[in-house]
């Protein structure tokens, strides 16, 4: 079926892209964890309750947006979201659709766990883009919950949606 086509290439896409952050991650840098900051994001997700996670930055910091677009690149999320994450091949992060929900602890969940396990553990598609496909799983590709919460920062700063709906509507949320 021709409407299949987009999401096989994006589930080949992602398997390629998670090998090459995943290689370009460790060529990085390669400091050891030494704090709930240097956690893996999905060791994070995994012993955090559900709704507790909240990005420690803002996305009025200018250096961590910095610090998180460089991230983005490198952990080659642009790949499918787009060089400032207005979509490409896969959905924008930036506009106010939020598939899951929009809140920290949601898209934290999905950038981890992918959607695939993001469904497993209950959740399901609440807004609907006009790309749908998987998003594959960066909880242990993402060297840290520090290098997460910097990437999330960039994507709030580029928020382009209607204010009220940066971080989901409250009644969508889990
Ligand atoms: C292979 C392509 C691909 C890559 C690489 C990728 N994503 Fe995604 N992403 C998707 C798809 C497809 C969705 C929609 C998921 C769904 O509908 O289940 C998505 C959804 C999202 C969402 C939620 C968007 C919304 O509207 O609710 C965020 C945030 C996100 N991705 C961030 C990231 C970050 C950060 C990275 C890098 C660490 C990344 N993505 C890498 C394909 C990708």
């Amino acid at each position: 079926m021709v409407k299949n086509v987009p999401v096989v290439a994006v589930i080949a896409l992602g398997a390629l892209l998670v090998a090459a952050g995943a290689v370009r991650a460790v060529s990085a840098d390669a400091a050891p964890p030494a704090d709930a900051a240097k956690v893996s994001p999905l060791d994070l997700a995994k012993a955090t309750p559900k709704g507790k996670l909240a990005n420690p930055y803002r996305d009025t910091q200018a250096d961590i947006v910095a610090q998180g677009e460089a991230l983005f690149q490198r952990y080659t999320c642009s790949g499918c979201h787009g060089p400032a994450g207005g979509g490409a091949l896969c959905p924008p992060v930036t506009n106010d659709i939020w598939v899951y929900g929009g809140d920290d602890d949601t898209l934290f969940r999905l950038i981890a766990l992918g959607s695939a396990e993001l469904q497993n553990q209950g959740y399901t598609r609440l807004g609907h883009e006009s790309i749908v496909a998987p998003m594959p799983p960066f909880g242990a590709v993402v060297q840290s919950s520090d290098d997460l919460w910097k990437i999330l920062a960039f994507i709030r700063a580029h928020y382009a949606g209607v204010p009220a709906r940066k971080f989901g509507t409250p009644a969508a949320q889990h």
